[in-house]
């Protein structure tokens, strides 16, 4: 008989990936021998390999096949009831919605040009100046820097008022992140719920969390620099920091996103077969270009690259500008020609746009189980949504909202691919 991989449920609650693999026969016995099977595997998975061995005598003469590893693998431990499976992953989802908040946030914080209001930055104890003297005083210091110098010579102290409210709303919803995030960490770590993978799992996020604020800061700080010269020298931060704090958000909330679905959509055990497999690598690849396409957007932002060549599908009157190629050394046309960077961002829209249609479309023939076909549909409608967006945000010269939406779509559509490679998990490689 073929052997298949089973998630092992038992009256006391799922125990995640065993690593143990149980004929379908012996999972069909019937509830008068599963409680003596299942039972210990649910009370102690540590003890598994012993207390298994007492039956395998009984198995045999049952004409049962059971295959097992020989210990535990590290992601095992304690299982979890129901509830506070929920519990912990309604907290990871919760976490990552805060992120996602954070990159809209950001994103208006940087259209509105509100980011470089604030020019000091503490970790923590940062408020808002309570008196008149305390906001001229702030105001004072943000004269010193090249925002003000070259931009906004002109701006009053209501309109400063509003712009550094807008970057200490971002601020504070990082901080209110890591809150939210450090201190249940820290109760389920010490009440024993979380598995060993769990626990590299929240070590990887409580680093990243902190890291993402110091790269925060880090960008902000190219945006104070004296290396603007003249009117036509727009103070802004770098492109490259730019990217990397979004790339940064981005694999964050996505990483979260993933922990959380691991608790609260549980994936059934799917056959394995050639078709699905190839299918699974495609689901991989569309959330692969849909990330590095969301990097390059990044580069378009930090650049203003959205405002040369407002037309579509052609730039201008060429399909490839003239300037394409215009920087030296060549490679830095990638990174700093807007025209280059605008061109690049077009053609991985669409080709991420095309390869989604396609995982689409090759779904449509495939048996896969509900939740994935449900994926695979809402996906195809987010990229078309995304695509759309871009285009008019393009065509409109980014107006906030478009642009901001279109932000807000790429982590959308990002959001959606992790779902659907999530449901694809269980195909045996
Ligand atoms: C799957 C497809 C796409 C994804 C995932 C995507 C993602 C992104 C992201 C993450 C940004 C950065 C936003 C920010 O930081 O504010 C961006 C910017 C931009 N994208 Fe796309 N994009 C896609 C397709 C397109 C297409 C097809 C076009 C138009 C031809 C386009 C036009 C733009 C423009 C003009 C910006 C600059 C907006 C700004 O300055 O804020 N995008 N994109």
């Amino acid at each position: 008989m073929e052997m298949s991989s089973f998630r092992l449920i038992s009256s006391f609650g799922r125990v995640p990936s065993l690593g143990s693999t149980i004929s379908k026969k012996f999972i069909s016995t019937g509830p008068a021998i599963r409680p003596f099977l299942l039972g210990p595997l649910s009370r102690n998975a540590s003890r598994l390999t012993t207390k298994s061995k007492l039956f395998l005598p009984f198995m045999k003469q049952q004409g049962l096949r059971h295959t097992m590893t020989a210990a535990p693998p590290p992601n095992v431990s304690m299982p979890l009831s129901r509830n506070m499976e929920r519990l912990i992953g309604g907290w990871l989802a919760g976490c990552a919605g805060m992120c996602f908040g954070a990159v809209v946030l950001g994103g208006v914080t940087r259209l509105t040009e509100s980011g470089l209001s604030m020019v000091h930055w503490k970790l923590f104890g940062e408020r808002p100046p309570t008196s008149m003297d305390e906001w001229q005083l702030e105001f004072e210091r943000y004269k010193q820097f090249p925002e003000f110098k070259i931009k906004n010579k002109d701006i009053t102290l209501d309109e400063f008022r509003w712009i550094w409210y807008m970057e200490y709303g971002h601020r504070t919803w990082g901080r209110a992140i890591g809150a939210v995030f450090y201190i249940p960490a820290a109760i389920f770590w010490m009440k024993g719920h979380f598995s060993p993978l769990m626990k590299k799992r929240t070590v990887f996020l409580g680093g990243l969390l902190a890291f993402q604020g110091l790269l925060g800061w880090y960008m902000v700080k190219s945006g104070l620099e004296s290396r603007f010269h003249g009117e036509s020298d727009v103070p802004r931060v770098s492109q490259y920091r730019l990217a990397a704090h979004l790339g940064s958000a981005f694999v964050l909330y996505s990483y979260l996103l993933w922990c959380s679905l691991d608790y609260l959509l549980p994936v059934q055990q799917l056959q394995r077969s050639k078709e699905l497999l190839r299918f699974k690598r495609l689901a991989h690849m569309c959330k692969g270009l849909v990330f590095i396409t969301a990097i390059s957007g990044a580069f378009v932002a930090g650049l203003d690259a959205g405002l040369v060549y407002n037309s579509f599908p052609k730039m201008g009157d060429k399909w490839i500008p003239d300037d394409v190629l215009e920087y030296k050394p060549t490679w830095t046309n990638f990174t700093e020609n807007p025209t280059t960077v605008q061109f690049d961002h077009r053609i991985l829209g669409v080709t991420t746009f095309s390869t989604i249609m396609a995982c689409w479309a090759i779904s449509r023939r495939l048996n896969i189980p509900r939740r994935a076909r449900l994926a695979c549909n809402v996906m195809a409608i987010a990229a078309l949504a995304q695509v759309g967006l871009g285009i008019s945000t393009l065509l409109t010269y980014v107006p906030t909202p478009l642009a901001a939406s279109h932000q807000s779509g790429s982590l959308i559509l990002l959001s959606i691919a992790f779902w659907l490679t999530h449901e694809l998990k269980r195909i045996p490689k």
